[in-house]
């Protein structure tokens, strides 16, 4: 009997998208306002997806207290109101493009979920534009 889990987080951060293989005009080109140089920022909305089986004891798949302490540790407490290039050490080499985010924040989220669950990442980076990414 599994049990999908859901936790919904908020932060901003700003950024810039940039490859530093590229010139300033294909940059220009292919990443379009969102590599304006003096960076630019977005709302995201974070929802985590935990799937596992129901406890028999708790009546739980996981305590959302802990999922939520774990939330806010690892993603919102190092992303929030910080400038994901300049600020956060896993965009320092790799551009932080919503998919990349949630790749980054699924790794981070992992390192500290129990590995009988399965985990779902699903960023906003806008209303309209979200990505999703479960680890494969
Ligand atoms: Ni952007």
């Amino acid at each position: 009997m599994k049990v999908k889990v859901f936790r919904k987080e908020h932060f901003n951060a700003a950024h810039r998208l940039y490859n530093s293989n590229w010139d300033a005009e294909k940059n220009k080109t292919i990443f379009g306002k969102c590599n304006n140089p003096n960076y630019h920022g977005h709302n995201y909305d974070l929802t985590v997806e935990v799937e596992g089986e129901i406890d028999q004891e708790t009546g739980y798949v996981i305590d959302i207290k802990i999922l939520s302490d774990i939330v806010k540790e690892q993603v919102t407490d190092r992303f929030d109101h910080k400038n994901l290039n300049l600020d956060v050490p896993e965009f320092k080499d790799l551009n932080p493009t919503a998919e990349n985010i949630a790749v980054v924040i699924w790794n981070l989220i992992r390192e500290k979920l129990d590995s009988k669950f399965t985990l779902t990442i699903r960023l906003y980076e806008t209303e309209r534009n979200f990505v999703e990414y479960s680890g494969y």
